[in-house]
């Protein structure tokens, strides 16, 4: 499956109250949802870094990305304050990687988990992961709810031929527990922190975070055409406020937020 409709509002509601998100998706196929992510983040952020990560870069997506006009790729002879860098590797090996593990240590603020859709993948992902977040971050995990939300299913299996033969994968792991909702459920469970997740009726994802930390509704105003008119009210630690006011109570408090209202 792919966040159809969350693209416009994380980036114009959520990462555009960033100074320079860092976005990390798992899973990248062939970029339905990374380009139009990409496009609302040139419109709504004056900066970022988006990180793709795919035991495999399709040409159908990776060509489109070079004509992507302001977005700075490694290689790219100048730099520039929209980049994005893209893996073709597994997630646990990204996510395992020391010298990654110290670079984003922290500071990834929100993650995209779409890539193998198994208990003991989204299990390990969501728990290496904590390298790499912090306590705003925002997690959008798709397969919530599906086919594969009490499921397992292994790409190796079930994929396209490239898929099928991947020398980034090993082989599956099967456990008592299947599915991607078990996973995300006892991934929370365990976890010291207290969570929120939301899902939104007729959508797979679910979007989850740290409880104390931030507040997150998105607010339908037309429920037939769902999220075209929609927007993603963002709070933190707990107060009642609105986005409209978030700038003018955070620029002292808050230091990963812009003030720029
Ligand atoms: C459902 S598609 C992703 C769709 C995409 N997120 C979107 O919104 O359009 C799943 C992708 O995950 C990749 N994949 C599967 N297992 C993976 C793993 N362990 N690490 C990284 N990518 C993986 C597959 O190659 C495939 O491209």
């Amino acid at each position: 499956m792919s966040y159809l409709g969350y693209s416009k509002i994380l980036a114009r509601d959520f990462l555009s109250l960033f100074d320079k998100p860092i976005i990390l998706e798992i899973g990248l196929d062939r970029g339905q949802t990374a380009l139009p992510l990409l496009y609302n983040m040139s419109l709504y952020c004056d900066e970022f870094k988006f990180i793709g990560v795919d035991i495999k870069l399709q040409s159908e997506f990776t060509e489109q990305i070079t004509q992507l006009g302001d977005l700075k790729l490694p290689g790219d002879k100048e730099r520039g304050k929209k980049e994005a860098e893209f893996y073709e590797t597994s997630s646990m090996t990204w996510l395992s990687t020391k010298s990654l593990q110290e670079k984003y240590r922290g500071k990834i603020d929100l993650v995209m988990i779409d890539g193998d859709h198994n208990y003991h993948t989204v299990y390990n992902e969501l728990k290496m992961l904590e390298n790499f977040t912090h306590e705003r971050t925002l997690y959008i995990c798709d397969d919530y709810y599906g086919k594969h939300s009490q499921l397992d299913n292994f790409i190796t299996e079930t994929g396209a031929e490239f898929q099928r033969n991947n020398k980034h994968l090993g082989e599956p792991v099967r456990l008592e527990k299947k599915g991607v909702k078990n996973a995300i459920d006892d991934y929370l469970r365990e976890s010291p922190w207290e969570w929120s997740v939301l899902t939104c009726d007729g959508t797979e994802p679910c979007l989850m975070w740290r409880k104390d930390h931030l507040n997150l509704k998105i607010v339908f105003n037309d429920d037939k055409r769902k999220f075209r008119n929609s927007k993603m009210v963002v709070k933190f630690n707990n107060n009642p406020i609105s986005v409209s006011t978030l700038f003018g109570y955070c620029d002292t408090t808050i230091p990963v937020f812009n003030n720029k209202k």
